[in-house]
């Protein structure tokens, strides 16, 4: 199990007069868990742990995570100082590397970027397959999955390939990306270009067109790396976990990384950027008041939520929300645009974060809260905004995806259950049913 130490604690379980001595395990910040594994091969029981609650699925050297406090880094990296000091390319090395690049290896990464920034021009025609107004979301899914029939050739050797697979899909999702937003508009496709960075290639072939080019701004590139780097890795959120079970079953990198970005499309995950926006426009079209979507967040009888609040695992501040709330002011103020929509959400924030009902469950704005804000000011469009969060989190699915594959411990993900159906009966055949 990769790093972990196993403790000199263990844990005792009394079940049916006996006692069964499981062993304890400690990560490297001290996290400690109870290896179960062979619980049920020793006393037939299973453990039970809906929406995996309380489940360590795997050991991971990629991020950690301290919700009660608030600390997020990524190979051992503090978010804060990758998000101030970092390019997302940067930070998507270390992600699927493990350490932090030198200039060469930058250099090499990047040119490595350059490379396969185009897609096979028969996926091209693809685009025009879709019905106007087709989710982004479900064009990227299978865009990505349909890479593999024009990429096969990494497919065999995958641990030995990674470096290129990585950088390829890195590259092309920001093509297939920016394209699928130009088929969307009617707009000729913009292709990518060598001479600019990942960010500003990507802000190019979304916005350039022929009767108006694209003037790259230094403030909106800044403010989308910040992004990007933000939403590179979580560890075992549901898109990731999606990456590594699929994965599990010894399914190629490309369907993988396609079954992820299909879980990140939910509104309870990824797809919470969106619904946000869509939020406050509804508040800010009925003349502001979002005290009733408090009201309504708080009713029992409604199963409306506060979309951007909340988190499994962060029962304080997102640190991620932190950065980005200050971010969306200095983009706004560099940009000298004042949107009303941030406005309702500080209010809408400073109302929740004193309300008991958020308070007593520790309901704070989480990532997504304050995102779509700074997308929005940059010029993405609202329904854009869970692939650009795909965009970001394509270097976290990829290193858990590496590091599941090369696991000593690599099983096939096969959760077990508690049945609760019908017990056994007699078999009626149709002529007899009534
Ligand atoms: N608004 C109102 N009540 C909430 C909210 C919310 N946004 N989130 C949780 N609660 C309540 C929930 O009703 C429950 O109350 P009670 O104990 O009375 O039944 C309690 O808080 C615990 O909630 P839970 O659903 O058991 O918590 P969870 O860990 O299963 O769900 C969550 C986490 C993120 C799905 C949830 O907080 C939520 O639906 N938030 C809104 C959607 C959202 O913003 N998602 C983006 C998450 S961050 C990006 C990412 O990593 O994907």
């Amino acid at each position: 199990m990769g790093n972990v130490v196993v403790g000199q604690e263990t844990a005792e379980l009394k079940l049916d007069g006996k006692v069964y001595q499981l062993p304890v395990v400690v990560g490297s910040e001290g996290e400690k868990a109870i290896d179960i594994r062979a619980l049920r091969a020793q006393s037939g029981y299973i453990t039970l742990d809906s929406g995996f609650m309380n489940t360590g699925s795997c050991c991971s050297s990629i991020t950690f995570l301290d919700g009660e406090q608030g600390i997020l880094s990524y190979r051992g990296y503090g978010i804060e100082e990758l998000a101030e000091n970092c390019t997302f390319v940067e930070v998507a090395y270390l992600l699927d590397h493990g350490s932090l690049p030198t200039q060469t290896e930058l250099s090499k990464f990047s040119q490595m970027l350059g490379k396969y920034a185009m897609i096979h021009e028969d996926m091209i025609r693809f685009f025009d397959g879709y019905p106007p107004n087709s989710p982004p979301m479900a064009i990227l899914s299978s865009m990505v999955s349909s890479l593999c029939s024009f990429y096969p050739e990494m497919l065999d050797n995958p641990l030995e390939n990674i470096e290129e697979m990585a950088a390829r899909l890195i590259s092309k999702v920001r093509t297939i990306a920016a394209f699928s937003y130009k088929k969307s508009m009617g707009q000729p496709l913009v292709y990518p270009r060598h001479d600019l960075s990942y960010c500003a290639n990507f802000l190019n072939m979304m916005f350039d067109s022929p009767v108006n080019p694209y003037v790259i701004n230094d403030t909106v590139v800044r403010a989308l790396n910040k992004l990007l780097i933000l939403h590179g890795d979580h560890e075992q959120n549901c898109s990731t976990a999606t990456v590594r079970v699929a994965g599990s079953a010894r399914v190629n990198l490309y369907a993988s990384i396609s079954a992820g970005i299909n879980a990140l499309w939910g509104p309870l995950h990824g797809g919470a950027n969106q619904a946000v926006m869509e939020m406050l426009t509804q508040i800010h079209e009925e003349g502001g008041d979002y005290k009733k979507y408090i009201a309504k967040a708080k009713d029992p009888a409604d199963p409306f939520r506060l979309v951007g609040f909340g988190h499994r695992v962060y029962k304080t501040h997102d640190p991620r929300a932190l950065i980005i709330k200050k971010a969306c002011d200095d983009v706004l103020s560099a940009l000298n645009i004042s949107d009303p929509l941030l406005d309702i959400a500080k209010e809408l924030e400073e109302v929740a974060l004193k309300d008991p009902y958020f308070v007593e469950r520790n309901l704070y704005p989480n990532v997504d809260f304050y995102s779509g804000i700074i997308y929005r000011a940059i010029g993405i469009p609202t329904n854009m905004f869970t692939v650009m969060f795909a965009l970001g989190r394509l270097p976290g699915w990829i290193a858990h995806w590496k590091e599941m594959w090369d696991d000593p411990d690599w099983r096939i993900s096969r959760p077990r259950q508690v049945y609760v159906g019908p017990k056994r009966r007699p078999f009626v055949p149709l002529a007899e049913r009534t």
